[in-house]
């Protein structure tokens, strides 16, 4: 497997693929890579020639710098698992800071029509910024046929489908249905810090998701939140940041209800000092 930590160096290489007629499939990670990720690594496989897997642990997404510090950086575990699935058609690009912000580690000021200020965007301070510049970056560098993201950052992933559309960035974006534990908890790089009393409380998470999902079919979107506030706040281990219910293209929380919108669910915790997302669609 040929592993790239220059821009200059994967870039020349995908040039040459394209030269060749090959498909590109670009699946953009920060690294501590679990099923999920292999999820989406399969899915570019099945519709690509080959796929770049770039492994990044990005500064200018992150907020709360301790999070940043503790976040999983586990190369070489990452490497052997992407060769379980092909040994010949991933590439991976794991860049230093330098190769990416030569010197200037800051976001660009980005305008995705307020989708940004929802959610995640009123918790963390300038996340998506940093989201929209590395991720703006790597279609650059890489210039994929396709890029795949998973669901489970369901705002990223609709905030990347406006910055290509707003920038006209030539490639199309996949998204791709969150990945479960079996015990329903959402696959993410941070499941391996929790601690395991944490471990064993969090499926609680999914769990209220549908419960309140079933509440969504009879009950206003108002009462199904208060419901699930309240479910949180009886529990002893796990802290809800905040529990919403969206149109699924605005990202607007759901003041009355219409059958010709779809709604998504979106949920943010802290189980212990580690924060974990979740969302599922409701009709
Ligand atoms: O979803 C992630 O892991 C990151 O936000 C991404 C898209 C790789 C950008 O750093």
């Amino acid at each position: 497997m040929k592993i790239f930590s220059q821009k200059m160096q994967i870039s020349a290489e995908v040039d040459e693929l394209k030269a060749k007629q090959l498909s590109v499939g670009l699946v953009p990670t920060m690294g501590a890579l679990h099923e999920g990720h292999l999820a989406l690594v399969k899915k570019a496989l099945n519709e690509n020639d080959r796929v770049v897997v770039s492994i990044f642990v990005n500064p200018t997404q992150f907020d709360n710098k301790d999070d940043l510090k503790k976040y999983p950086r586990t190369l070489d575990d990452d490497v052997a698992l992407l060769k379980t699935v092909s040994k010949d058609k991933i590439l991976v690009y794991a860049p230093a800071v330098e190769d990416i912000y030569e010197g200037n580690t800051v976001s660009q000021s980005f305008d995705f029509d307020g989708l940004e200020f929802e959610m995640e965007g009123r918790f963390r301070n300038g996340h998506f910024d940093g989201v929209g510049t590395i991720v703006k970056r790597f279609f650059e560098i890489v210039k994929p046929h396709r890029a795949y993201f998973g669901e489970k950052d369901f705002q990223q992933l609709t905030i990347i489908k406006k910055l290509v559309e707003k920038h006209n960035i030539p490639l199309k974006i996949i998204g791709c249905p969150i990945h479960r534990e079996t015990s329903g908890l959402a696959m993410s790089s941070r499941n391996i810090r929790l601690k395991p009393e944490y471990k064993k409380a969090a499926p609680f998470i999914y769990k209220t998701l549908k419960a309140a999902k079933e509440k969504f079919g009879t009950k206003s979107a108002i009462k199904v939140s208060r419901w699930v506030e309240n479910e949180f706040a009886k529990h002893e281990l796990l802290k809800l940041e905040y529990f919403i219910i969206a149109d699924t293209k605005t990202l607007k929380t759901v003041t009355r209800k219409s059958n010709k919108k779809a709604y998504r669910a979106f949920i943010a915790v802290y189980a212990d000092d580690i924060r974990l997302i979740d969302n599922i669609a409701l009709n």
